[in-house]
């Protein structure tokens, strides 16, 4: 990772101490060794590297467009260095992961990775989008989880299963599974935000964002008008006002949002792990199957 530019050094250094979960590459590692009895390749170990590279660049630029000042329990770049800073540090970091592809000739993985780029980029945008307009559906919701977050996990165990075994059916059936994984992760991690639990980043803030996440949604699609109109109005015009937006998170933990939005993550959940029953047991299987579990058991 190091540069000729001092700043960048001491930024990356910075990054680099401050690990968030790796899940991401443990994917990678774990799709590939269930294909390949155990066995992993150069390619897994870069292609495990590049994910998680573009992985930290999403998040350093993600704080940015959510003006949020916390990441793994420090602050997070912009907070530190501020907006310019963090975009170009993201940048860094997305290009540096590109390089590494393209330095050993690794061009599928380098599709694989470039469409969850775009597709990261789409998510993004569909969801500030929908945050202007709050007219939000539930369809709309899994679209942009799926774009903003499960197309990359997605990658992580096609790219996985593509490092052992390019052009094999495999590489779409992972990509499909880790696509199913990348949803339930998605919304715990919305789940998250209606906690009070430490994660290491702030919580409460989607409303004030006027982010609808699927709690939500599914208390406006299930409540009178009147109430939909008191909704609507606390995250259109009162989202930075503390004590409304508490009124409204107890408003949608009463109306039964959240157990909504556990069954729908647990569904896709059962989903991911179907599609592994087609493997024959193996230590790696197993460990797959908890990473699973983890996915919507984790505590941060
Ligand atoms: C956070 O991902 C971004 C989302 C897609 C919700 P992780 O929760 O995997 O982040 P780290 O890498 O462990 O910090
Ligand atoms: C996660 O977005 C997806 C990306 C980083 C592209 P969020 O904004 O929902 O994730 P957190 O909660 O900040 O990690
Ligand atoms: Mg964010
Ligand atoms: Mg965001």
């Amino acid at each position: 990772m190091s540069s000729q530019v001092a700043l960048l050094n001491r930024i990356t250094y910075y990054i680099v101490n401050r690990k968030g979960k790796q899940m991401r590459p443990m994917f990678v590692f774990l799709c590939a060794k269930l294909l390949n009895n155990g066995e992993v390749t150069e390619r897994t170990y870069r292609g495990a590297s590049v994910i998680e590279l573009i992985h930290t660049a999403s998040l350093v630029h993600d704080d940015v467009v959510d003006e949020s000042n916390k990441r793994r329990g420090f602050f997070s770049i912009n907070a530190l260095w501020k907006n310019k800073i963090a975009v170009l540090v993201g940048d860094y970091l997305l290009s540096k992961g590109m390089l590494l592809c393209i330095q050993h000739e690794d061009f599928d993985l380098l599709k694989i990775i470039s469409v969850a780029v775009r597709e990261i980029v789409e998510g993004e945008l569909l969801q500030i989008e929908k945050a202007r307009r709050l007219d939000i559906t539930e369809e709309v919701y899994y679209e942009i989880i799926r774009q903003k977050t499960a197309t990359l996990i997605a990658s992580c165990c096609s790219l996985g299963a593509c490092s052992v075994k390019p052009d094999s059916q495999d590489v779409e059936t992972f990509r499909k599974f880790g696509e199913l994984c990348g949803m339930a992760f998605q919304i715990k991690d919305d789940l998250f935000d209606y906690g009070e639990e430490q994660i290491g980043k702030p919580t409460g803030i989607d409303i004030k964002e006027q982010k609808m996440t699927l709690p939500l949604i599914h208390v406006l699609n299930n409540c009178s008008n009147k109430e939909k109109r008191w909704l609507i109005n606390s995250v259109k015009n009162h989202n930075k006002d503390k004590k409304r937006v508490k009124e409204v998170i107890t408003f949608v933990k009463n109306r039964g949002g959240l157990d909504y939005a556990v069954s729908k993550m647990l569904l896709f959940k059962e989903e991911a792990l179907h599609l592994l029953e087609a493997y024959p047991k193996s230590a790696y299987k197993d460990s797959l199957e908890l990473m699973v579990n983890y996915v919507v058991e984790r505590k941060k």
